[in-house]
């Protein structure tokens, strides 16, 4: 196989992985922190996995656009990082096509017909977390596959089933699996000896596959194979939709093969901010990205970020301040537009922003108990992926999917090699109750028949003076909004290169739990020190987010992925 990916010499990579360590930022301790960056002067991917980048870069080698190669990225992903790529779960894209127009895809997941309200709680209202996480019941309606056939039949130019082959033959022919993927199997071990048929998939001859092991995946080629005959329909009707059913019943779900076959990917209106002179693009409800992030930088162009040194405990206190407001808002208004309303223009409006900046006093940090909602808006009422494309013509995929948990409920269905999410676990279970990242939201997000559960997913594209400058995005649940939101503030504001700005430590306030997450051994004793002393409550993480992400450079782009993860840029 002619591989193209950019490779470099021994040399060469020293050097870079030298230039990782070296790499010193402002408030920076630890080391080997450095993104892995390419320079491509005409085209390129960023995301999780070697394999999948490589696979899209050959799609646009063989003339493929940006919307061919995302096609063929997500599928590839599916195989070599099941832990998120999928079939089986769901998503949002942002695209910017070559001429300037956005477009905005939402293929996420819906509670199927049968979903009630209270159908993770017993008899006596206690919520019942295991039954929205693992197994048949915390499946939703997968929006994956018509996701990406609709994405294609729009602004796709080569054969659908060709641009699945590559997938194909990694999951028939196997692929080596890196350290990364062979530990979160080792980690989901437990969970897949509950499902004979997950066992049989991820832990072939009983024990979970080491790294350098070639790991097949047999039944999944043949789905796959299904899907590029005959398209959508392959997987929301007939053999594979039989089989997905089955298995969620038999594992205590609810799916019916009539909520397969009403399942619809929805195009929405992009949510385009302005900050400075950039426009920063990506999508509404049912998630909470753009809503929260119009809210962070409306507010941000009504002070004087400059006064606030990068890091500094002034800095991480006010943005922790601001983002624990509109996360307040997220958790509490937010949910799919379909089923409610919410106070939307509100939320845009660079006023509402003005009105939230001045309450923060950065020294005095108000509990997230005494925040809510109703007072802010006055007297009115362990896993995702991310990629980012772009051609040589200038379009550009900002993708995001997920089976929300790593490997989603754990659950194969049948003998479809196929992972299905647990995507379920997004709703408020039980409203004022924690999900399994903390986020206690309310009725706004409440589970009903068809509805969409509200996400933070965050793809972005970024234009300036109307021309394509960058895109990226991140998984981590909520913390996917703060990651994106700092990644662009390093790149914008502090005006620091690609790989500096996805390399800088990160921080994540999401009002509750009433605490400000910190990137372990990567903040100055001295920064965290402050802000305890200013009563905010610190929780070291070991990492916020995994961002891929492209931004110009003169002669073309710069390709990074996060050090946090396992990711390898591709391009030429
Ligand atoms: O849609 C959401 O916000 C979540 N289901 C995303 C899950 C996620 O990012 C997990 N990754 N670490």
């Amino acid at each position: 196989m002619k591989s193209t990916v950019t490779h470099f010499s021994a040399k060469q990579f020293a050097v870079l992985l030298l230039g990782g360590i070296l790499l010193i930022f402002p408030g920076v301790l630890g080391s080997a922190t450095g993104a892995h960056c390419i320079f491509a002067p005409a085209a390129g991917v960023a995301s999780a996995h070697i394999e999948a980048s490589r696979v899209g870069v050959e799609i646009l080698q063989q003339g493929g656009n940006a919307a061919d190669a995302a096609v063929a990225v997500s599928m590839a992903l599916a195989v070599v990082y099941p832990q998120a790529g999928n079939l089986g779960g769901g998503g949002f894209i942002v695209y910017r096509s070559a001429e300037g127009k956005n477009y905005v895809l939402d293929f996420r997941e819906t509670a199927p017909a049968a979903a009630r309200q209270d159908m993770y709680l017993d008899s006596a209202g206690a919520v019942l977390s295991a039954k929205s996480t693992l197994g048949g019941l915390a499946v939703g309606v997968p929006g994956t596959v018509r996701g990406l056939f609709r994405f294609h039949r729009r602004f796709g130019s080569l054969p659908w089933a060709k641009l699945l082959e590559p997938a194909i033959r990694l999951a028939e022919e196997g692929f080596v699996l890196n350290r990364y993927v062979s530990r979160s199997i080792r980690s989901a071990a437990a969970a897949f000896r509950k499902f004979p048929g997950s066992a049989a998939v991820f832990l072939p001859g009983g024990k979970a596959p080491e790294p350098g092991d070639r790991f097949y995946q047999k039944n999944l080629a043949r789905s796959l194979r299904t899907i590029a005959l005959h398209g959508e329909r392959g997987f929301y009707r007939g053999e594979i939709a039989r089989e997905i059913v089955k298995s969620v019943q038999m594992n205590g779900g609810i799916l019916t093969v009539e909520d397969l076959k009403q399942y619809r990917a929805i195009e929405r209106e992009p949510v385009v901010i302005s900050y400075h002179d950039y426009r920063i693009i990506t999508v509404p409800p049912p998630s909470s990205a753009g809503v929260v992030l119009a809210g962070l930088f409306n507010s941000l162009q009504t002070i004087d970020l400059g006064r606030f040194p990068f890091n500094s405990p002034q800095y991480i206190a006010f943005l922790s301040e601001l983002e624990k407001r509109y996360f307040a808002l997220r958790n509490q208004l937010l949910g799919d537009p379909d089923f409610i309303r919410m106070p939307l223009e509100q939320l845009y409006l660079p006023q509402f922003a003005a009105r939230i900046v001045k309450q923060i006093d950065y020294r005095h940090p108000v509990p997230a108990a005494e925040i809510s909602a109703q007072n802010l808006l006055g007297s009115e009422s362990n896993q995702t992926t991310h990629f980012s494309v772009v051609d040589p013509a200038g379009n550009a995929v900002s993708m995001t999917t997920t089976l929300n948990g790593s490997f989603g409920c754990k659950l194969v269905a049948g003998s479809t090699g196929i992972l299905l999410n647990n995507e379920m676990d997004d709703f408020a279970t039980k409203p004022g109750s924690p999900n399994m990242y903390g986020l206690v939201q309310g009725r706004a997000n409440s589970i009903a028949p068809g509805k969409r559960m509200l996400s933070s997913m965050s793809p972005v594209v970024v234009t300036r003076h109307d021309s394509l400058i960058g895109l990226l995005g991140s998984p981590g649940g909520p913390t996917i909004i703060t990651s994106v939101f700092q990644v662009l503030l390093n790149l914008i504001e502090h005006r620091m290169d690609l790989q500096q700005s996805v390399s800088a430590p990160r921080f994540h306030q999401q009002w509750l739990p009433d605490s400000v997450e910190v990137e372990k051994n990567r903040f100055e004793p001295a920064v965290l020190e402050k802000l305890k002393q200013w009563g905010y409550h610190i929780v070291q993480r070991n990492h916020l987010g995994d961002v891929e992400a492209i931004w110009r450079k003169q002669g073309g782009w710069s390709i990074c992925t996060d050090y946090r993860g396992n990711g390898i840029p591709a391009g030429y």
